[in-house]
């Protein structure tokens, strides 16, 4: 539909039916504000809230930080994980952080699919003041910080992110626009303050630690995001210098690689920044030059049968590959393996019909899918497997009542070749590992509701880090402001006053 809309490497097909509110993202992050037109974010039956993590032309280089992690002050984070993938439910997995001094609670969503985190800002009139996941949203004034900054067009924030901004003169605000497939966006412009963070201390203990990062105040918002289940902002996992992680690893806080564990069954799981040293995982290599995280594909299997599908499909030549987003909730596969998937995994089932809800294939069925279904299995490069399982590829809505989680092609690279990606059911209750500095990724079946294990480099202790499921309440102290910035968010111009 919109393929070739765009210029950035890939544009997400929409379904056929756009009443429900499945929100892809990342397509674009640019400076220019343009007018926000606002779209028919109807919310349906599903809350397929997840995005889709396109690409980025430009991609970060942090092999740069290798030198500082060998000063050895690399801590642990434990970013406490809520909220539930499964698009009957939440349809998302949020982590709490704190942002300013003192620090105000701020719930983001994860997102491996982008780059920035950006939270609302307290003149943003379009964005929501209300969230049906049960805490209060807050916005982020910089005016009751007393550490924040303007990030102005010249800093080198913004020219590494962006380039040479046309008409940058002193103290205009680097601005950014980031627009999600379902015609929904957020813009506003970059501030730096104190983002506050648990740092694991000792076994099942964590301290509040802190680092001054750079990171959207969101001052317009329209489409989706503020539906009923708004959060406070987004936290991109990408591995491109502006995301947060990056910072962090930049200033030597911590070592590029983090972990997530994903909890279907219990909400919530695992999320940590830094080593994660139990359980171990078999690892395959992240496609080189690539914004996000990108593995080869080498063969499907379902059932124990591996499916005959044409090579291109698998051509490595264009080094792109299959992409791993645990920010978008289905999978996206070539329609000629769609439709040889689905062949497979009713191949038994012939008297099931289909519903079409919502731009789901919904059917009926007593029993427990686990038996009654096969597992689906795709073989990556250096003989890594990921199993999916029926209770991960289908979920459910109602009593004996199921949808597939798989979704037919839609997600096309740039030279409009029909790619594959993998969502978080998929990946959920498994511990999925991205060690950036070796830039392989790996996953393992894992209990979501339990403990890793991970690696602090300041001792070289191994400590026990608990799965999270949080749901609302006030972890960080709110205090009385300190007046530093004033914000004249008509024209999105901050002028900072000392
Ligand atoms: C950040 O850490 C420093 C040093 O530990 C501390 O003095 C400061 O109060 C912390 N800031 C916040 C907002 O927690
Ligand atoms: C990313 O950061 C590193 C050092 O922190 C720097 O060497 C590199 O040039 C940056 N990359 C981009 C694309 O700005
Ligand atoms: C997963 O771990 C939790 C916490 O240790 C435990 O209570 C639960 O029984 C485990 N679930 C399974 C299926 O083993
Ligand atoms: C996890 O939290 C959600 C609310 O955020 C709650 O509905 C759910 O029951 C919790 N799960 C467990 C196992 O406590």
């Amino acid at each position: 539909m919109s393929r070739r809309e765009v210029s950035v490497a890939m544009v997400p097909k929409r379904p056929s039916s756009s009443s429900y509110s499945i929100r892809f993202s990342f397509l674009l992050q640019c400076l220019v504000l343009l007018a926000l037109s606002s779209s028919a974010g109807a919310t349906g039956l599903f809350k397929v809230r997840r995005k889709f993590g396109g690409l980025r032309t430009s991609i970060g280089d942090f092999r740069a930080h290798d030198n500082r992690r060998h000063s050895r002050m690399l801590a642990v984070v434990d970013l406490p994980l809520g909220g539930i993938g499964i698009p009957t439910d939440t349809g998302l997995y949020y982590a709490e952080i704190g942002i300013g001094t003192p620090p105000k609670n701020f719930y983001v969503q994860v997102d491996t699919g982008s780059d920035i985190l950006w939270v609302n800002c307290i003149t943003c009139s379009s964005c929501p003041k209300k969230s049906d996941l049960g805490f209060e949203l807050t916005l982020y004034d910089p005016k009751k910080s007393a550490t924040p900054s303007l990030v102005s067009c010249q800093d080198s924030f913004c020219v590494s992110t962006y380039g040479d901004i046309p008409g940058c003169i002193a103290n205009l605000p680097c601005q950014y626009k980031v627009m999600y497939g379902d015609g929904s966006s957020t813009a506003g412009f970059f501030v730096t303050d104190t983002v506050v963070y648990n740092q694991v201390s000792s076994d099942h203990q964590t301290k509040q630690s802190n680092a001054s990062i750079t990171f959207g105040c969101g001052a317009q918002q329209s489409g989706d995001l503020g539906s009923k289940e708004a959060l406070d902002g987004i936290l991109g996992f990408g591995q491109s210098n502006s995301s947060m992680i990056s910072q962090l690893a930049a200033s030597g806080k911590v070592s590029m690689s983090f972990a997530h564990c994903l909890d279907t069954i219990n909400g919530g799981g695992i999320f940590v920044i830094g080593r994660v040293v139990q359980p171990k995982v078999k690892t395959t290599p992240l496609v080189p030059d690539q914004a996000h995280y990108n593995v080869n594909l080498k063969a499907i299997e379902v059932g124990g049968t591996f499916l005959q599908l044409p090579s291109y499909l698998f051509d490595t030549s264009d080094k792109q590959g299959t992409i791993i987003d645990s920010g978008t909730t289905m999978t996206y596969l070539p329609e000629v393996a769609y439709k040889r998937v689905l062949n497979g995994i009713f191949a038994n089932h012939p008297d099931i019909t289909f519903d079409n809800v919502q731009g789901f294939l919904c059917f009926h069925y007593p029993g427990s899918v686990d038996d009654g279904f096969p597992d689906v299995a795709f073989h990556f490069e250096n003989s890594l497997l990921l199993n999916v399982y029926p209770h991960d590829y289908f979920f459910q809505n109602g009593e004996d009542y199921y949808c597939v989680g798989w979704q037919n092609g839609g997600m096309m690279s740039a030279d409009g070749k029909d790619i594959f990606l993998i969502g978080d059911l998929a990946l959920s209750n498994k511990l999925v590992y991205y060690d950036l500095e070796n830039q392989v990724i790996g996953w393992t079946e894992y209990n979501c509701s339990s403990s890793v294990q991970v690696q602090d480099g300041k001792s070289g202790a191994i400590y026990t880090v608990d799965a999270h499921n949080i749901s609302s309440g006030a972890r960080f102290q709110k205090q009385s402001p300190i007046f530093l910035c004033l914000l004249l968010l008509l024209t999105l111009v901050c002028n900072l006053i000392f």
